[in-house]
């Protein structure tokens, strides 16, 4: 899995950091990123990580959480 946030759409609401804190930060504007590699979509995700970033995009309210599986 690699995931990457879309910052052009986030909104800055804060909910990925909640549901996945080990995945998602927020930069200077608040808005999120993906800390592992700096939002590059090019880390695989670790395995027990997969349910986190699932749920945090399912829960994003502007799909801005970006998943290939
Ligand atoms: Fe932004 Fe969605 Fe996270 S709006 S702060 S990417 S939950």
């Amino acid at each position: 899995m690699k995931t990457y946030v879309d910052k052009d759409t986030c909104i800055a609401c804060g909910a990925c950091g909640a549901t996945a804190p080990d995945v998602f930060d927020y930069d200077d504007e608040g808005l999120a990123f993906n800390k592992i590699d700096d939002n590059a979509n090019t880390a695989e995700i670790p395995d027990v990580l997969h349910d986190d970033v699932r749920d945090a995009a399912e829960g994003c309210p502007t799909d801005s959480i970006k998943v290939e599986e």
